[in-house]
């Protein structure tokens, strides 16, 4: 071995990581052209950079150790720099950002201030991707952009609305792989009833329910979906629902790399990094099948992407308009046959659908201290009542979801999955009724 080959690889590093490398922006020391922050540990950097196929230049952050560039995150999504002299700075006085061109004073993009309140304000881009504002001698955040997601979701993000700040933590997709202004679909958790994750279209409706958090995952994203089940395990989810704030976060494995993405064309994905082939896999994917696609087989059905057709009513329910039902067209639903007894004939009995992916929850009532017999006897106990599940799988089945309006959006897996109870007319008893 001699000295050459070595020698270039040293003077590289030294030159990336010891002599200019910076992590932190200062009043007195702004981003200007070209330069780039580096996180400490070298895993993220923050700079200028230059989607395919246009000449606008956005502001972002990118995994500095993966050669694919992978752009995490985007300041001035709406508001690209025409011009390559952009300057990125932080206010001593109000603790802002602000990224400016020369002879423009009306900056590109800019941060929340928060005058009188920080002396020494900087700006640091942190290993885990977190851009935070905060002062010098505090390590309270101000600002920081994993509140402020662009399309990406990082492990330790939070993602979720924050019910007391206002701020919603969705990932919108870019309009397309040339332009990072927010584009048609947002992935996004509807705090609404039980709290659902769901990809919203840019109109406000849904195309797609990864439905409710089940103490393993969301009812709607089964890992029966995904591609690569030893990559499934390479992170842990958990989701915390408190009256302030509902949120979802993952943390990785060891050295695994995982980001979740809302792409543009309305699919949510999952990708891993595979250092071996130097790319991104595709380890999950949603909407993935017809049964996907919001409400599938709307009101009172059964959605199995495995069965043809693959919509069919709930037992004890008929087509609202057979006509159009029996053409394909599954929008009208189902209603429902024999009346409930409601406890005036006699008891209602249950019809257990296994390996559901539990219905819509908008107008669903969670109660944790309640165990699947106690969940029954609170259904049965309002009329409006249509069904029942297990709120929390991960603890052997515990919990009550009880749905108080019609069963929509309901599918079936071939396996995983769990059980829905759906409320029906006494059979027996309404029988014997009749011939009597
Ligand atoms: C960029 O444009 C070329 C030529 O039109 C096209 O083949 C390529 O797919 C485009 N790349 C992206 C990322 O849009
Ligand atoms: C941008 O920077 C370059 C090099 O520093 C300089 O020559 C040029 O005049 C600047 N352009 C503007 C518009 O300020
Ligand atoms: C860098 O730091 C992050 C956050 O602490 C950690 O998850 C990651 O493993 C570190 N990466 C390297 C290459 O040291
Ligand atoms: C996503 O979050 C942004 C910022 O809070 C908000 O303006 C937007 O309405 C949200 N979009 C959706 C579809 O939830
Ligand atoms: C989105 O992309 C995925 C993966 O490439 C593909 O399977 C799917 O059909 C696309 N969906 C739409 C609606 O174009
Ligand atoms: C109870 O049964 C009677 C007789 O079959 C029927 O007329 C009535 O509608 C039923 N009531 C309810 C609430 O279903
Ligand atoms: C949940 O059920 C328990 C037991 O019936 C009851 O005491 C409690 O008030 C319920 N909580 C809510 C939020 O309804
Ligand atoms: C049944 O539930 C509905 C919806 O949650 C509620 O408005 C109604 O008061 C309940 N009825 C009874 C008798 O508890």
């Amino acid at each position: 071995m001699n000295g050459e080959p070595i020698f270039p690889i040293l003077l590289f590093f030294c030159f990336c990581y010891s002599s200019f490398a910076i992590d932190t922006l200062t009043p007195s020391r702004p981003l200007s052209n070209g330069e780039t922050l580096i996180s400490t540990n070298g895993t993220f950097a923050l700079g200028i950079f230059t989607p395919p196929n246009t000449t606008n230049r956005y502001i972002g952050i990118w995994y500095h150790n993966i050669a694919v560039q992978t752009v995490v995150w985007v300041a001035n999504r709406r508001n690209p720099i025409p011009d390559l002299n952009a300057t990125l700075s932080i206010t001593a006085d109000d603790a802002s950002l602000h990224l400016t061109i020369s002879g423009n004073s009306i900056p590109l993009w800019s941060s929340p201030s928060f005058p009188n309140s920080t002396p020494n304000p900087i700006a640091q881009l942190l290993d885990s991707g977190n851009f935070v504002v905060k002062s010098l001698d505090s390590n309270s955040v101000l600002w920081q952009s994993f509140d402020h997601p662009t399309d990406t979701l990082l492990p330790g993000m939070r993602f979720g609305p924050n019910l007391k700040t206002g701020i919603d933590r969705n990932l919108t997709s870019w309009q397309s792989l040339s332009d990072p202004s927010p584009g048609k679909y947002a992935l996004a958790i509807d705090p609404i009833g039980v709290p659902q994750l769901v990809i919203r279209e840019s109109s406000g409706g849904w195309i797609w329910r990864g439905g409710p958090w089940n103490g393993f995952g969301f009812s709607g994203a089964d890992p029966e979906h995904f591609f690569d089940l030893a990559l499934y395990q390479e992170f842990i989810s958990r989701f915390i629902s408190t009256p302030e704030e509902i949120y979802y976060y993952y943390n990785t494995v060891g050295d695994a790399i995982s980001i979740v993405n809302m792409h543009q064309n309305g699919t949510d994905r999952r990708y891993e990094w595979k250092a071996s082939s130097q790319q991104w896999d595709l380890v999950w994917l949603g909407p993935s099948d017809a049964c996907d696609f919001f409400p599938a087989c709307g009101t009172n059905a059964i959605c199995d992407a495995n069965r043809s057709p693959i919509c069919r009513c709930l037992d004890g329910f008929e087509p609202r308009n057979p006509m159009s039902w029996g053409r394909g067209d599954w929008s009208d639903g189902c209603v429902r046959g024999a009346a409930l007894g409601c406890g005036k004939n006699g008891t209602d009995d249950f019809m257990v659908v296994r390996a559901a992916k539990l219905p819509d929850t908008t107008e669903a009532a969670a109660n944790m201290s309640l165990d699947l017999d106690g969940c029954r006897t609170r259904c049965l106990m309002n009329c409006s009542c249509n069904g029942y599940a297990s709120a929390d799988l991960s603890s052997g089945g515990n919990g009550c979801i009880t749905w108080m309006a019609e069963i929509k959006d309901l599918r079936v897996y071939a396996n995983g999955g769990q059980d829905l109870y759906v409320r029906v007319a006494p059979r027996d008893k309404g029988t014997d009724s009749c011939s009597f």
